[in-house]
This record gives C-alpha cells, sequence and structure tokens, in this order.
C-alpha cells in the first residue's frame, strides 16, 4: 500500500491489519494518507488517459486519495463516486474530500448502490480485488457491465500472488462476464489491466 518503491511486505501487513480491524488503526490510517502515498496516487493518476468530462467510478476508494485525484483529472464538468465498504475508511474518505465538488461518496457494495444502468465511462480499482471472496468479484463485475456505458473501460491494478490475485483469475472472471481486454502491463509483484465494454 505504500509507495512502489517500498517494501510489499508493508503492502500485506496494512492488508491484514485491515482485514481484522473494522476500524482501522492509526498506522494503517498513517499510510494510506501519508505524503509518500498521495505522492504515488498523484502520479499514477497523472499518467493515465481520462477525459475532463468523464464519470469516474473509484471502486473500493479507501481513504479517498485517488478519488482525489481522479477528481482533478476529471475537472468540473466530470464527477467522480468514491464507493467503499468500510464505514471507518469512507468516513476518512469524506475528510480528505470535503472539498471536492464534483464527488460523489458511497457506502455499500456495488450491487446495492443502485448506479443507473450506462451511467458510467470508466471504473478505477486499486488494489482490491485480491481482498475480496471469488463470488464477490464476479458479482462486481457483473454490476460493472451493467452500470458502463458502451465502449466504458474497467481499470485494475492489483497486487500479484503470493499476497495478491493471479493474473489469470482476474482475465478468467473478466472474460466470462463478456469483457474485452485491451491492455495487460506485468511487473513481479503488482500488475495492471484495461477492460473495454464491447
Ligand atoms: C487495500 S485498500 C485500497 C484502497 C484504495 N483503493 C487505495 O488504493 O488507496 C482496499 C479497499 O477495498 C475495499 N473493499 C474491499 N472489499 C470491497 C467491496 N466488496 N466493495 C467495495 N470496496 C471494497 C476496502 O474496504 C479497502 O478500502
Amino acid at each position: 500500500m505504500l509507495c512502489a518503491k517500498t517494501s510489499s511486505t508493508s503492502e500485506e501487513v496494512i492488508r491484514k491489519v485491515m482485514l481484522q480491524w473494522e476500524r482501522p488503526p492509526s498506522l494503517v490510517v498513517f499510510f494510506l494518507s501519508n505524503p509518500v502515498y498521495k505522492m504515488w496516487a498523484k502520479r499514477k493518476v497523472s499518467r493515465l488517459d481520462i477525459k475532463p468530462g468523464s464519470i469516474v467510478l473509484d471502486f473500493g476508494c479507501g481513504t479517498g486519495i485517488f478519488s482525489y485525484y481522479l477528481a482533478k483529472k476529471v475537472g468540473p464538468h466530470g464527477r467522480v463516486f468514491a464507493i467503499d465498504i468500510s464505514e471507518s475508511l469512507i468516513q476518512l474518505a469524506k475528510k480528505q474530500l470535503k472539498r471536492c465538488l464534483n464527488v460523489e461518496i458511497k457506502l455499500g457494495e456495488i450491487w446495492q448502490l443502485d448506479f443507473d444502468p450506462e451511467s458510467i465511462d470508466e471504473i478505477f480499482i486499486h488494489y482490491v480485488l485480491h481482498e475480496m471472496p471469488q463470488k464477490k468479484r464476479y458479482k462486481a463485475v457483473l454490476e460493472f457491465l451493467r452500470i458502463l456505458k458502451k465502449a466504458g473501460k474497467i481499470r485494475i491494478f492489483e497486487p500479484r500472488p503470493p499476497h495478491g490475485i493471479p493474473v489469470k483469475g482476474v482475465e478468467a472472471i473478466f472474460k466470462r462476464a463478456g469483457l474485452k481486454q485491451n491492455q495487460l502491463n506485468l511487473s513481479w509483484r503488482s500488475f495492471s489491466a484495461v477492460y473495454l465494454k464491447k
């Protein structure tokens, strides 16, 4: 969860701690809000070809750091939906994003949030799928498909095993749901992929 240069061990520790405590301890909050993490998020988002005016869903927004930069990227005519299932992280995201007028924050499972069909241009997923049980992943992907506009995109960033999720597993879920892989970038510790709604 820290910046790319720090060890995946810290990433794993944070993930375990988050799963154990409903209210994340201050250490986790520190990692998810510290300036290095913010710089990492800013750089990652700056490299994405997201158009101003886009409607983007930040799935599993955590403390909202990525939503903040996504909101800047889409600009005043765009919109970001920041969603998460953790009430305490959503509270932190609300603080983080209080000045972002183009962000809407929602708590709950994606399929409970009643997004309109074909209403979202892009879904951004950063280090979330590996924390979800297999069944929930597929259910979420089917909901992504429903709410994405035609030719809409899903951008995924996930850690690889032993602490993350196998690329093949992700590919299988998205293929089963009928989404087309458009990009795949692998590094030894993580991967990113883009899927398109046909
Ligand atoms: C490792 S954190 C990443 C947070 C954020 N995306 C980031 O990179 O800073 C994983 C997040 O996924 C969220 N999450 C896990 N399962 C989820 C689900 N079914 N729906 C939405 N969010 C979920 C967790 O609550 C947590 O905020």
